[in-house]
């Protein structure tokens, strides 16, 4: 039990001052009042006050405009350990089920603009790569699922806009982290995609999609 303590504090050490400030800051005030408006407070300490992401130690991503299917169910993959991820896993597990639906709501409803910030990648082949795919990669192209704007529909995520780094990220890690599910979880779909993009190809649709409103 001490030894699980002490680890866990020396993660949280770890992490950038500014996550650490925030997630105890956030703790403590959706402890004291626990309605909706308290638990997107602590949300945008550090998805940004108007949900548009932030470049911290880790590049958290923009729920600005986000389908409301698609971020309830990462919350509820993220608390099931589904998803990995060791921040999100503590944030989405403090959740009460009954207030995700409103917060859902809240971040679909934010319209703010693409926050930037360059991921050196492509933007001529990303866009290419988004409306028609690769297919001598068997690559398909992105636009057939989460739309010509890319902006998801359902449970399928919005990209527009999206952080370059974070898309990035998400990409190269998909296997470690978004498909430990059993049969049947939506993450399976971009498998294949993930493993047959090249990392400058990922860089290239990631620039791409981040200048989208
Ligand atoms: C301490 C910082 C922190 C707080 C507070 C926080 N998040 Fe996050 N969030 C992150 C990080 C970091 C990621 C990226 C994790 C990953 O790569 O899987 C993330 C990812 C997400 C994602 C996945 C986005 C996507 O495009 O797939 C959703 C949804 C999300 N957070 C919702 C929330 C909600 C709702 C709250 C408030 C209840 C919240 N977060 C509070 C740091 C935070
Ligand atoms: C057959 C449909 C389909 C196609 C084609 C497709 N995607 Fe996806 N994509 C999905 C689904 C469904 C999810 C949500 C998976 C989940 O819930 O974990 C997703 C999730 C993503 C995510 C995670 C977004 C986030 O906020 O974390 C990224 C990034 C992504 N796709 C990029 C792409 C790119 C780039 C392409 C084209 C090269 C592409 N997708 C093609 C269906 C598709």
């Amino acid at each position: 039990m001490a030894a699980i303590r002490l680890r866990n504090a020396l993660k949280l050490a770890a992490l950038a001052s500014f996550m650490f400030v925030a997630g105890n800051f956030g703790a403590a005030w959706a402890g004291e009042n626990g309605g909706v408006q308290a638990k997107i407070e602590y949300c945008q300490i550090c998805h940004g006050q108007s949900g548009q992401g932030f470049y911290g130690y880790y590049t958290i991503p923009r729920l600005a405009g986000q389908q409301p299917d698609y971020l309830e169910a990462q919350l509820r993959d993220y608390a099931s350990g589904r998803r990995v991820n060791s921040v999100m896993a503590n944030v989405a597990r403090g959740v009460p089920p009954g207030m995700i639906g409103a917060i859902a709501t809240h971040f679909h409803s934010m319209n703010s603009p693409p926050l930037g910030g360059g991921s050196g990648g492509n933007v001529g082949l990303g866009r290419q790569i988004f409306e028609t795919g690769l297919p001598e990669s068997n690559v398909p192209a992105c636009s057939a699922c989460h739309g010509p704007e890319a902006k998801g529909t359902g449970p399928i995520p919005r990209l527009a806009g999206q952080l370059p780094s974070y898309l990035v990220n998400t990409l190269s890690s998909w296997t470690r982290n978004r498909s430990r599910e059993s049969a049947g979880g939506l993450a399976a779909i971009m498998v294949p995609t993930t493993h047959n993009l090249t990392p400058a190809q990922m860089s290239a649709v990631a620039a791409y999609v981040s200048t989208l409103r």
